[in-house]
């Protein structure tokens, strides 16, 4: 299977590309990073894994287009495409700056579409695919002091839900992933408290395999993936 992984420079993604890889799957990794992409592309290559770069920031619809033929053309086509990148900025909407909302705007949702947008004319035209949104509980249940980022996956969980219905007659299948608290460095909100508790980007990774191992006639269309311990008390 070829799967391209957006977010893949670190944290979820990159723990998303580690397990795909592992197992067999050709990766194509996208995020601005270029040197932490080429890193971890050739860490993959080191264990026999296939993996290709591209380069690109999510909020320009052009280059996101360029970045997916380029990955898909490397791959020689595309099955799944995770849309896994996001930005999360953690202010009530007092204290958030325009620049903060639009970033969050841009990255969460635009960058979704684009990346999107990009697959569906090679997936349609084969008759099948795999969209993984990754969204967040934050899209499915309040978030005080992050009103910005809840909307923005409050976005994803719609879009995600409404364009299955669009696609799903095409042969192509989307998924939403709503991970709970997962220990990547954008959110260790207090970087000196414990954080052992949460889930791991490669139990994320997991996860995402699972859903693309099911059988063409069924698609797991929800995941809510949720760490066992509760944080630590104060
Ligand atoms: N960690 C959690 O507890 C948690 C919980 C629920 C949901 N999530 C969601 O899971 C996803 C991954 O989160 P994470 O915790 O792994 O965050 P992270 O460690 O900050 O990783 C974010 C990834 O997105 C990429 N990215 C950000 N802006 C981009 C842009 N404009 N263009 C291209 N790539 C961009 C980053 O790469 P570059 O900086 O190299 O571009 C990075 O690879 C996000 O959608 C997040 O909302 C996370």
């Amino acid at each position: 299977m070829r799967v391209i992984v957006t977010g893949a420079s670190h944290g979820i993604g990159q723990g998303i590309a580690r397990v795909l890889a592992r197992n067999g799957m050709a990766v194509g990794l996208l995020a601005r990073s270029t040197e932490k992409l080429d890193a971890l592309a050739t860490e993959i290559r080191a264990h026999g894994g296939t993996a290709f770069c591209a380069p690109c920031d999510l909020r320009d619809a052009v280059s996101t287009a360029g970045a997916i033929t380029k990955l898909t053309q490397d791959l020689g086509g595309v099955d799944a495409l995770i849309n896994n990148a996001g930005l999360v900025i953690r202010k009530n909407a007092f204290d958030l700056s325009m620049d903060d909302w639009h970033a969050m705007v841009e990255t969460n949702i635009n960058g979704v579409f684009y990346a999107t947008r990009a697959v569906l004319p090679a997936m349609r035209a084969q008759g099948s695919g795999h969209l993984i949104n990754v969204s967040s509980i934050s899209g499915k249940f309040p978030l005080p002091g992050g009103s910005a980022y809840a909307a923005t996956k409050y976005a994803v969980t719609g879009f995600s839900q409404s364009l299955f219905q669009e696609v799903r007659d095409f042969g192509i299948k989307v998924s939403i992933v709503y991970p709970g608290s997962v220990d990547s460095a954008s959110h260790r909100h207090d970087a000196e408290a414990d954080h052992s508790w949460k889930v791991s980007p490669e139990e994320v990774g997991e996860a995402c395999l699972g859903i693309l191992r099911t059988g063409p006639g069924n698609c797991i269309h929800e995941l809510e993936i949720r760490p066992l311990a509760r944080p630590p008390k104060a």
